[in-house]
């Protein structure tokens, strides 16, 4: 299984932070965004990760990141040469794949949790299919937003629905077979031009193979200025000791 890290997008949200620099290299707590995804797959013993980015940020991140060598990891940079969406940024990783899973992680959520049990079940379940992570929140209209049955199947997810059918919202983490490169070239554009996650999700629970977690432990991306402070409150006291211990 290989480690995606989507790290592209403009950011808008985020202006003026982001009319210069790229929103995963901005500090959340006392390191920047994407130290946290970085972590995440290290811990859980992802050391190969994808990097994506879009062109006028590569320069950054890879001065930001190097090879990997100082955390432990190493890394492979793919550019997006425009802001086309979450399922296209994916699309790039196919080569780095090769016929392996990948996990994906959006570099702009942050997990309270290890990730390291999920990665292990899936793992320990043949790689196969789709696994998504849920949890409750305040505000569901943001999000991917899963309608689930009484027994908690996930019976389809609407990206940010008006009128939300629960309260769950669809984290950015993902893991995928190798079928999710079959998926994503036959997808359409969404009214906002890009192509959706959420449609490769459906695509999993329609062939009947998404399994889905509801988390416990905190979660929040950190995409709005909003939720962008509350990242940064929340990680503040976060160790990345194990992370950056190469660097000093
Ligand atoms: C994306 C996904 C959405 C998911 C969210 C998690 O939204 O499209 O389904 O719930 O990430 O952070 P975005 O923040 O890119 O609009």
């Amino acid at each position: 299984m290989r480690a995606v890290i989507l790290a592209g997008g403009t950011a808008t949200r985020m202006r003026p932070l982001t009319d210069i620099t790229n929103k995963h290299l901005l500090p959340v707590g006392r390191v920047p965004m994407i130290y946290h995804p970085i972590a995440q797959f290290k811990r859980a013993g992802l050391r190969d990760i994808l990097v994506v980015t879009g062109r006028e940020h590569m320069g950054h991140m890879v001065q930001q990141l190097g090879s990997g060598h100082q955390f432990g990891v190493n890394f492979t940079f793919k550019v997006q040469d425009r802001a086309g969406g979450i399922a296209e940024a994916l699309g790039l990783a196919k080569d780095f794949a090769g016929s392996e899973a990948v996990a994906v992680h959006l570099g702009d959520n942050i997990f309270g949790d290890s990730i390291a049990p999920y990665v292990k079940a899936y793992r320990d379940g043949g790689e196969q299919g789709a696994m998504i992570f849920l949890k409750a929140v305040d505000d569901p209209q943001r999000f991917g937003v899963a309608h689930i049955d009484e027994a908690g199947k996930v019976l389809s997810i609407v990206e940010k629905p008006s009128d939300p059918q629960s309260n769950l919202a669809v984290t950015g983490l993902y893991f995928y077979d190798n079928s999710v490169f079959d998926v994503v070239p036959r997808l359409e554009p969404s009214a906002r031009g890009e192509l959706e996650i959420t449609d490769v999700n459906n695509h999993f629970i329609n062939a009947g193979t998404l399994r889905s977690f509801t988390l416990d432990g905190f979660w929040t991306d950190a995409g709005t200025m909003e939720s962008w402070k509350r990242a940064n409150e929340l990680s503040w006291e976060m160790d990345f000791a194990d992370l950056i211990e190469h660097e000093r």
